[in-house]
């Protein structure tokens, strides 16, 4: 039976289809849309049970140093604390490790791929990714990862049972098939600011003010975090246009014509279009109390200084090899502008921001570690 939702599904298996018009999906969760399950990779309970499992196996990496939980830790949203991350072999990945609370809603993964859509491809980059190298699985250590996890008899018995048809169960190949499906299970939708909207709790003032200031034309947060899952690229089931903009938020300026540093130059090192220079994806702000530090680099340490960010209008670093003025990026988006922030306003948002916090997403036992 079907279940990468963590209240419990049904349906999914259904139809092959791998367009967001047909999909067979998983019922909607706590008034969030229904998602767009795989047709390639259908969710099954015991897949999501094995993914689960190796999702936070250390014998997946080259040198049985590291976990996909490593990085991505379950009481911080699924982010790891630091600036930057640092793979199995001490490699320093020149981005900020993002959280993945309702990753099966993103329209694109990553910070700024715009072809990176689907968890199978994307989880290829962490195992045998090179540049940087994060879990270091490589063509002269992969027989002897997998015969680690053949030598393990209760990943046996799970293969078999998530697999039950493959003779040969424990691949790659499957090993990505069960973590992308543990990864389309962890929803969170429950902080308070969802027992808000379903009338079982109430917001403070201070709480309530940060709702409307970000949710309005003052500072403007809703226009790039305003969906369901606080952000703008979202895919679910039903959608007939996925949209998946990108943007620059005046963080850098290091050239005076817009730069951002290599190889963090969003969207562009893609496109090598320069009105592309500096463009992220919006991150969704569930449980961004918790996923400190802040920004594709983790450049900014605190809520209150991405607060001061935007209320600014942009960063300006005034010494060393980054320094300059992003709020003259002549690539900024038009929707960062210097805003006229009280003191009260500040604590106001970051409050509201806290209500997006879902405690039992970050202790729900059925994501946490089972070994
Ligand atoms: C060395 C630390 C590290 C390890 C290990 C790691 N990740 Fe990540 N993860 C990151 C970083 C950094 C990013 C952002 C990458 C980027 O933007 O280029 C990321 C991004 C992601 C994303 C995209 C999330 C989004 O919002 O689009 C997913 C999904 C993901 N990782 C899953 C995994 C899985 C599954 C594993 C294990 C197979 C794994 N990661 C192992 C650091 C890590
Ligand atoms: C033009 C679109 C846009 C607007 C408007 C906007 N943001 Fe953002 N936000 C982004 C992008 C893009 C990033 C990532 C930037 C990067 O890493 O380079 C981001 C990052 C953040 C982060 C860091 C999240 C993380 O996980 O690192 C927070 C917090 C945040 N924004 C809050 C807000 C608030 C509060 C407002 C309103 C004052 C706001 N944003 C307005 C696009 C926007």
């Amino acid at each position: 039976m079907l279940i990468a939702c963590g209240s419990g599904g049904s349906g999914g298996g259904g139809p092959s289809a791998t367009h967001s018009h047909t999909p067979p999906s998983i019922p909607a969760q706590n008034g969030f849309p229904a998602t767009v399950n795989s047709a390639s990779n259908p969710a099954t309970e015991d897949k999501f049970v094995l993914g689960r499992a190796l999702f936070y196996e250390p014998k997946l990496s080259g040198n049985g140093t590291q976990s996909c939980a490593s990085c991505h830790q379950q009481d911080k949203a699924f982010t790891d604390g630091r600036p930057l991350a640092i793979g199995s072999t001490g490699e320093t990945h020149p981005r900020n490790a993002q959280g993945l609370a309702n990753v099966v809603y993103h329209a694109t993964l990553t910070w700024a791929n715009p072809v990176m859509t689907e968890l199978e491809r994307q989880m290829e980059v962490p195992m045998f990714g090179e540049n940087p190298v994060e879990m270091g699985i490589n063509d002269s250590n992969k027989v002897e990862v997998l015969n680690r996890i053949r030598q393990d008899t209760q990943y046996a018995i799970l293969f078999k049972k998530a697999f039950p048809q493959d003779v040969d169960a424990i691949s790659f190949v499957n090993i990505i098939a069960a973590i992308s499906t543990f990864e389309r299970g962890l929803i969170s939708s429950d902080s308070r600011y969802d027992q808000y909207l379903r009338k079982k709790t109430t917001l403070n003032d201070s709480e309530l003010r940060g709702m409307n200031l970000f949710m309005g034309e003052k500072a403007e947060c809703f226009h790039c975090h305003g969906s369901f899952n606080f952000n703008d690229q979202v895919r679910y089931a039903g959608l007939s246009q996925i949209d998946t903009p990108f943007h620059n938020t005046g963080l850098y300026n290091i050239d005076g014509k817009g730069g951002f540093p290599f190889p963090n130059r969003g969207l562009f090192e893609f496109t090598s279009k320069v009105q592309d220079m500096g463009a992220f994806r919006a991150p969704s702000l569930r449980n961004v109390a918790v996923t400190a530090p802040y920004m594709h680099d983790g450049s900014i340490k605190t809520l209150a200084e991405v607060i001061d960010f935007y209320a600014a209008g942009g960063r300006v670093i005034s010494s060393g090899i980054y320094s300059g003025d992003g709020r003259q990026n002549p690539y900024k988006s038009d929707l960062v502008n210097r805003i006229s922030l009280s003191e009260q306003d500040k604590i106001d948002l970051i409050n509201f921001l806290g209500t997006l916090t879902d405690q039992k997403f970050l202790s729900n036992p059925r994501f946490a570690n089972p070994h």
